[in-house]
This record gives structure tokens, C-alpha cells and sequence, in this order.
């Protein structure tokens, strides 16, 4: 879309200023935080209502004029990149929290409303919001709803899904549906809201989220713990699975500590080092917590799975602790990495994570390899860091077959392509490796029902 009439109509559907056409905002807010595309909108259009999100959404339809939404520009999949001509419609303007009911535990959000906004807004109130992930400071909930975000504390709290109590979504038809009605109990046939959770806008856009809350944890406590292998791992999962009630367990590898540690702002957990460390966290509601932790710490070392720990005694150490884990992705970010988000189920993580290291590193043996992730989720991050040697096109061309490689893996283990990053336009092309042919031919049944002439987001999850 690149005619001036247009851009003229549909600066009458909104607030004088809220369109932009200059160069410096085509380029930031056509991307997110994918790094392999060009960014090529025609326009950023800043709606400030419902009621010129929908204004939007007709006239693109009658025009027939791609829409991308766009909050926090934090995605990893390349789901808010426009790099088609098409007109970026921006949240950030629907920024507030609406209104909060205490009986009910929710708070009703405007889509641009940041992550950790509701996760401040919701301390204040005495609650928790607890969908948490290292870009909470700059994502957006009707981001996170559109991905369905994940993050670190899935294994106690769930997805983003679990917190949506209900939607208001403009429609790709540009209709208005109040979806769910914040009930928790309705069994009035299809639960149209999941569906918007995680269709990364392709079916409609998210103007309204009401979000439950959660009482506040109490006594955060974190253990840091080096083990001798891999394998190890999960027997430590299943240790403290068995005597604690986790809010998290995360593991990077040695080479990802060395990353944190070069920065110079994160102390080591302790002096030992181990090709891997998990990290945990449970709530030390009593002493008897605490000391049960460290019973089964003790039993881990006992068995050879644990060669080292070291569990937090204030909130300035869980801050450190988590830091290990938090700071990998934005450190190694200046390497421009080759990332994948993978997920199987617990039981088959430590067969299917050898099998990928051992393609990556018998074909690719000069690749520096980081694998971190949610493990207790089954959720492994694989990100791999370009040899100086290569180009930044020769390294992403090799990295054509490692994705190949890893989806075929992926395949054999019944696993998926993307468990919290979403399909966007990185993944789009492999969806056969974790959806069969006749699921997603009733995922585009789906997309037509709600966006008949494919003005939301075309080409993510499918190609146009
Ligand atoms: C993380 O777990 O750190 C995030 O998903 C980001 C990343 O994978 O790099
Ligand atoms: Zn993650």
C-alpha cells in the first residue's frame, strides 16, 4: 500500500498525529526483535480506542490493506515484523489498566499495557501476576496474548492463557466480541477467547484483556545447582519435584555462565564449575521448607547428580541467582545468534537434547553451542553463536540445514518447533513437523472464518 490516499483516509480514523510515515518510525516499529528481516511498512497508524481499532480494521478491509499489530516489539519469531508494505497498528496508546476488582482477583487491561506495569500494578494491590520473562519491562499483554507468552514460572503458573480471564477482539470483519465474560466456569460450547491466545493477531486483535491475579508468593528462595552432565538434570528435577511444590526450574550450560560472567556485573554462584546448573525456585513458607530443600540437595549429591549448590538467604541473592539465567539471551545478543525454541515432554528432554548436540556439533564443530531454557517445562533454548570466520549470510545459510536437523528431531520425538516463541515468519515454513497436514488445513478454516479477505497479519503462521 503505498497510496497517498490512502495514508489520507486513514489519518481520519484517528487522533491528528497518531499516523507516521517518516523513515526513523517505519523502521522501528516494523520489526520486532527477529533480526533477519527488512523492515517495509507503508504506515504506523496509534489508535487510542476500541472504537478506532475497529474503524481501522473495517476500512483495511474494505481497502484490502494488510495489518500488523504491534506491541512491545520483544518477539523473538518475527510476528510484528512488516516487512510488506503493510500498515502497523500500534498499542502503545491503549496503555492502561481500565479497572481492577478485588472479590474477583482480575484487572482489565487496555492491549499496550506493559508486562511488568500489571506485575507492579498487581504488588500494589497485594497480588501477583505471575507470567515472567526476562523482556517483562518492555512487552505488552496484548503481546503476550498473541503469543501466548510462556517464560520462567510456566511450571507452577502455566502460559499466558491460564491468566485471561476474558477478551474484547476486534475481528478480522471488524466485528467486536466479548469473549468468555471473565467467568470461570462456562460451558456454553466453543471458548472462542483461547483461540485468539496465541494467533499471533492473525485472526483479530486483542482490545481488551481482563487478567486474573494471584496471591503473592512468600519467601522466594532460589538454589543454584552445578551438576556433573547433562543427564543429571532431570534426576534433580525429580528429586525436588517429589519434596517441593518449584516456581521454577531452569538450566543453562557452562559456556552460557561464561557469557554472564565476562560481563562483569554477575558474581559467581560458586567457585566449582559444571558443564551445566540448574536453577530452582521454591517458596520457603516455613523453616522446615528450607531445610527439606536441603535434605534434598544433600540426597542429589549422594548420588553423583549434584557436585556443587547454593541456595539464596536474602532477596539480593535470588536476585543474582536469577540473574544467571535472565541476562543469557540480552549478553549473547550482540552475536546476532541462530535461536530455536523447542519443546518435548520432560521425560524425553535429556534423549533429544543429545541427539540435536550431537548433529550440531559432528557436523558444525567450530559452532559455538549455548543451550539454556525452561527444562522443567521441557522447553530448551538452542542458540548457537556465529564463528567469527563466516559472514553473517554464510552463517545463516548453514544454519538453514541445523533447522532442518533440529525439526526433524523435533518430529521423531513428537515434540514442537516453537513452545513459547511463537510461528511468526521464522517458523512458518516448518509447521508440518509439528502439526499434521489436517490440523492445519482447520487452522485456515479458522483464519477465513474470522478474516475472510487475510488482512491480519498475513503470513505468519502460514504463508500467504
Ligand atoms: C529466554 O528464555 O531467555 C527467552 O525465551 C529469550 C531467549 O530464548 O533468548
Ligand atoms: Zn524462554
Amino acid at each position: 500500500m503505498t497510496d497517498p490516499a490512502l495514508i489520507d483516509e486513514l489519518k481520519t480514523l484517528v487522533e491528528p498525529g497518531k499516523v507516521l510515515t517518516d523513515a526513523d518510525s517505519l523502521n522501528t516499529y516494523g520489526k520486532d526483535w527477529t533480526k533477519h528481516y527488512t523492515p517495509a511498512p507503508t504506515a504506523i497508524v496509534f489508535p487510542k480506542s476500541v472504537e478506532q481499532v475497529q474503524a481501522i480494521v473495517r476500512w483495511a478491509n474494505e481497502r484490502k490493506v494488510a495489518l500488523v499489530p504491534s506491541g512491545g516489539r520483544t518477539g523473538l519469531s518475527a510476528a510484528a515484523v512488516a516487512a510488506n508494505g503493510e500498515v502497523v497498528v500500534s498499542f502503545d496508546y491503549m496503555n492502561q489498566i481500565l479497572s481492577f476488582n478485588e472479590m474477583d482477583r482480575t484487572a482489565v487491561c487496555q492491549p499496550g499495557v506493559i508486562t511488568a506495569q500489571l506485575q507492579q500494578f498487581a504488588e500494589d494491590k497485594g497480588l501477583y501476576y505471575p507470567v515472567d520473562f526476562a523482556s517483562s519491562g518492555s512487552s505488552q499483554i496484548g503481546g503476550n496474548i498473541g503469543t501466548n507468552a510462556g517464560g520462567i514460572k510456566v511450571i507452577r503458573y502455566g502460559m499466558t492463557r491460564n491468566w485471561v480471564a476474558g477478551l474484547k477482539v476486534v475481528t478480522g470483519k471488524g466485528d467486536l466480541l466479548e469473549l468468555n465474560k471473565d467467568l470461570t466456569k462456562n460451558a456454553t460450547g466453543y471458548d472462542m477467547r483461547q483461540l485468539f491466545i496465541g494467533a499471533e493477531g492473525t485472526l483479530g486483535f486483542v482490545v481488551e484483556a481482563t487478567m486474573r491475579l494471584e496471591r503473592q508468593p512468600t519467601n522466594l528462595t532460589a538454589m543454584v545447582l552445578g551438576t556433573p552432565d547433562f543427564d543429571s538434570i532431570m534426576p534433580v528435577l525429580h528429586a525436588f519435584q517429589d519434596k517441593l511444590d518449584l516456581t521454577a526450574f531452569e538450566f543453562f550450560s557452562d559456556k552460557c555462565l561464561d557469557k554472564i560472567l565476562e560481563r562483569g556485573d554477575v558474581p559467581a554462584p560458586f567457585e566449582t564449575r559444571t558443564p551445566f546448573y540448574a536453577l530452582l525456585e521454591f517458596e520457603a513458607t516455613t523453616d522446615q521448607r528450607a531445610e527439606q530443600a536441603l535434605a534434598t540437595f544433600e540426597h542429589c549429591v549422594n548420588e553423583g547428580w549434584v557436585v556443587d549448590g547454593v541456595m539464596s538467604q536474602s532477596d539480593q541473592q535470588l536476585q543474582n541467582l536469577w540473574k544467571l539465567r535472565e541476562y543469557i539471551s540480552e549478553t549473547i545478543s550482540h552475536r546476532t545468534p541462530y535461536k530455536n525454541d523447542i519443546s518435548v515432554t520432560v521425560s524425553k528432554v535429556p534423549a533429544f537434547l543429545a541427539d540435536i548436540d550431537a548433529i550440531v556439533s559432528g557436523n558444525y564443530p567450530d559452532f559455538e553451542v549455548l543451550w539454556y531454557g525452561h527444562i522443567g517445562d521441557g522447553n530448551l533454548h538452542l542458540n548457537i553463536l556465529k564463528p567469527e570466520a563466516l559472514s553473517k549470510d554464510e552463517f545463516f545459510d548453514k544454519c538453514a540445514s541445523v533447522n532442518k536437523w533440529v525439526f526433524e528431531t523435533v518430529e521423531k520425538y513428537n515434540g514442537s518447533i516453537s513452545a513459547e516463541h511463537g510461528v511468526g515468519m521464522t517458523k512458518r515454513d516448518y509447521l508440518t513437523y509439528s502439526r499434521s497436514e489436517a490440523e492445519i488445513g482447520y487452522m485456515k478454516a479458522i483464519k477465513a472464518a474470522f478474516d475472510p479477505n487475510g488482512i491480519m497479519n498475513p503470513g505468519k503462521i502460514f504463508a500467504v
